[in-house]
């Protein structure tokens, strides 16, 4: 094998599927049917109306989350939560349970367990995609104190930055650079200390995606910058440009921007929308680098001027626009999405070279081959 791809990856040696599995369990079958269709544009749903045939496919692998509902069988959904928590290895699987009101004060007592959470029914759609998420990325998080505490200080200050714009975006307020640019520092030490491997894995499974890209570029990007002898406030740069270089994804539609299928032309215009939605933003910042103005403003741009949002050509992307139009492309291709795996870093790097010099500067896309090589190699994972 070429490169160490496990590695790249994040790869887990526990039994977990490459996508979002949902398991999803009702006797009511209007309510399973229901349940697993509006799902199934966002995770790969496995309906079961059937205790038994639940615990045989939990033999076969975890889901990421499992939503009981309390419609089951003569015992009921309740009955089968109590027992499935009593099994240890089953314990850290995240639980939704659907209830009708008047059942849930029952229900809470029962499952103290921060592991599940509860929805009361009807509900609405929404409600139930925000449930599922919460409890998937507070069982990713919950991994996260097992880490060293400079990865875990990367990840959960990365994470809470990215929060924090979200709501900056929602009330119009400016962003406070200092504060993004402090909580890459850990991020920044990780990479030069060459302990990378641990922030992609940490990653892995959280439902957030576009955290999950945007901490995978500002890692890629780091490395990359490291390995081309970038240092101090330029490799701060690096990161919280890859931190931020797609904040105005926020303001995309969730269909558009979670389309599993190919975006027709009017969807394409929305999408790409998403760079001026960043600059507009950032351009607000007081103190901001232009370096990150740069990464955000051009990670789309290609050399032979059919990039956007500017169309700039040749020597007018300089070489930060030209590092994160490679970083942002091989994140992407190697991203995990609930409806595609994730594509090895081999078969990225084909699909990068065979774009050909009109694309990407290959001056750089041969450096950051070196880079993927040299950094899985036996000696550099630790
Ligand atoms: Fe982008
Ligand atoms: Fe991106």
């Amino acid at each position: 094998m070429l490169f160490n791809e496990a590695a790249l990856q994040g790869e887990s040696s526990l039994g977990k599927t490459n996508k979002t599995d949902i398991f999803v369990i009702s006797g009511n079958d209007k309510h399973l049917h229901d349940v697993s269709q509006a799902l199934m544009s966002f995770y790969v749903v496995h309906p079961f109306n059937d205790a038994g045939k639940l615990s045989e496919a939990l033999e076969l692998f975890h889901p990421t989350a499992i939503v009981i509902d309390e419609e089951l069988g003569a015992s009921g959904g309740l009955k089968f939560l109590q027992n499935f928590r009593k099994i240890p290895r089953w314990n850290l699987i995240p639980v939704v349970f659907t209830a009708k009101k008047g059942h849930m004060e029952q229900i809470q007592v029962s499952s103290s367990s921060s592991l599940v959470r509860t929805l009361v029914k009807p509900y609405r759609f929404s409600a139930l995609l925000k449930a599922i998420s919460d409890q998937v990325n507070a069982h990713v998080e919950a991994q996260w104190h097992l880490m060293e505490p400079t990865q875990k200080a990367a990840l959960e200050n990365t994470l809470s930055s990215f929060n924090s714009v979200a709501d900056l975006i929602a009330d119009g307020k400016p962003l406070p650079y200092q504060d993004i640019q402090s909580s890459c520092e850990p991020l920044v030490t990780a990479v030069q200390s060459g302990n990378f491997k641990d922030l992609l894995q940490g990653v892995r499974g959280h439902d957030n995606y576009s955290y999950v890209h945007s901490l995978r570029v500002a890692t890629f990007l780091s490395l990359f910058g490291n390995h081309l002898g970038v240092k101090g406030d330029d490799m701060s740069i690096l990161a919280t440009g890859g931190v931020l270089h797609d904040v105005g994804k926020m303001m995309i539609p969730h269909q558009v921007l979670n389309k599993p299928g190919r975006l027709d032309d009017d969807e394409l215009v929305v999408m790409r929308s998403h760079v001026t939605e960043t600059i507009d933003f950032l351009d607000n910042t007081p103190g901001l680098p232009r370096g990150v103005t740069i990464i955000a403003g051009q990670h789309h741009e290609k050399i032979d001027g059919t990039g956007y949002p500017y169309g700039l050509k040749g020597k007018e992307l300089n070489e930060l626009a030209r590092m994160a139009a490679i970083i942002d492309v091989f994140s992407a291709l190697t991203d995990r999405r609930c409806y595609k795996d994730p594509m090895s870093p081999v078969k990225a790097m084909e699909i990068m070279e065979d774009m050909g010099s009109g694309h990407l500067d290959q001056h750089f896309l041969l450096a950051f081959k070196e880079l993927l090589l040299d950094a899985t190699s036996e000696s550099n994972i630790h």
